[in-house]
């Protein structure tokens, strides 16, 4: 088969379409024939070589992909070959071919396509696990999402909105929050002209956010904490404002607040079945009814991830952008 290999860590050109060793199903997984992957950020931080994949997983980039079941592994049940399912994965997503552990496969949602369905897994499963699962976001309670119009952020703000909550977000121009708006976001905030804890305050009469959706880490931690309501969770999921930031623990106890941060990709096997499992429950019905819908900016040939990870790396994209495999 072919896959995206990453000879040496580099830029955008380090991405080689290569011929490469198929896949073979282990003990629990199947073997999925790609039809379509999508980009996530973290596969740009791999492609620097700063996030190596966890040890048994694919070495090549790609956490979700969407395609055909092949072959099933031992010990397989409640899969057949044929099945169109997408799938969440800790690796080899820019691939023709992988094997997937059956706990992280997802059927394809009614009224959905094939490709379309690669952009959803990783968003959902991250969502999920932490704005419901760790966070317990509620109906009626505000989220903030930072960087709203990311793959992320159109998934946060759809299931936020399909629950009842109220959601603001921050975004770097006003195209971008237009875009959320549209998604059903409320509460605007340009994140280059605005400060997010004023406006915030402003709009929901200084309560603050439930919950808070973190995607910079370091340079955000004293202002998230700034911005949450009394009882309010902050759920840290990326660190592209650094690792290393100043807590004020005063702040935070007075408003009895709490603080998670989660990684996806290397959970244990269990864990990731048990988010699949859930999202599979509660959000497949949100898809089927079509009140939460993948958001794709555009797809790319994957031969050409390199363009992709051009146009994701600039924030030339809202929402997701498509890997669809050569036929
Ligand atoms: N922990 C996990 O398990 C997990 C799983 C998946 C993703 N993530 C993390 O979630 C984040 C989003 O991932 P993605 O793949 O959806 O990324 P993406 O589509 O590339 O989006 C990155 C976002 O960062 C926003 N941003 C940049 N600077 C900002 C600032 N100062 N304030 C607020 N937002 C800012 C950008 O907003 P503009 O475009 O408006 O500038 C953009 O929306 C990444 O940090 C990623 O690592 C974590």
């Amino acid at each position: 088969m072919h896959a995206i290999t990453i000879p040496e860590p580099g830029g955008p050109e380090a991405l080689v379409w290569d011929e490469v060793p198929d896949p073979v199903p282990g003990e629990g997984e199947v073997l999925v024939e790609v039809v379509a992957g999508a980009v996530n950020r973290a596969d740009i931080l791999q492609r620097q070589g700063f996030y190596n994949p966890p040890p048994g997983a694919s070495p090549y980039p790609g956490l979700e992909c969407s395609g055909r079941i092949t072959a099933l592994g031992p010990g397989v049940g409640g899969w057949a070959v044929g099945d169109e399912v997408c799938a969440l994965l800790a690796g080899g997503g820019y691939a023709e071919k992988v094997a997937v552990p059956a706990g992280q496969l997802l059927p394809v949602p009614a009224g959905l396509g094939l490709k379309e369905a690669a952009a959803l897994p990783e968003v959902v499963c991250t969502v999920w696990s932490n704005v419901f699962m760790v966070a317990h976001l509620r109906p009626g309670e505000t989220l903030l999402v930072h960087g709203g119009s990311s793959g992320i952020g159109t998934m946060a703000i759809q299931l936020a909105k399909a629950v009842g909550a109220r959601v603001a977000v921050t975004a770097g121009t006003k195209e971008k929050l237009e875009r959320c708006a549209e998604l059903g976001a409320d509460i605007l905030i340009n994140y280059r002209e605005q400060d997010f804890v004023a406006e915030l305050e402003r709009a929901t009469d200084g309560a603050g956010a439930d919950v808070i959706l973190d995607n910079m880490g370091a340079k955000y931690l004293d202002r998230n904490v700034r911005a949450l309501a009394v009882n309010g969770r902050l759920a840290i999921i990326g660190m592209q404002g650094g690792v290393k930031g100043e807590l004020n623990i005063g702040a935070l106890l007075r408003k009895r607040a709490a603080i998670s941060a989660t990684s996806l990709r290397a959970r244990p096997l269990e864990e990731k079945a048990a988010i699949v499992a859930a999202v599979r429950e509660h959000v497949w019905p949100l898809v089927a009814d079509g009140h939460v819908r993948p958001v794709v900016d555009h797809e790319v040939p994957m031969p050409d991830a390199a363009a992709a990870h051009r146009v994701v790396e600039d924030s030339g994209h809202v929402g997701k952008v498509l890997l669809v495999t050569p036929r």
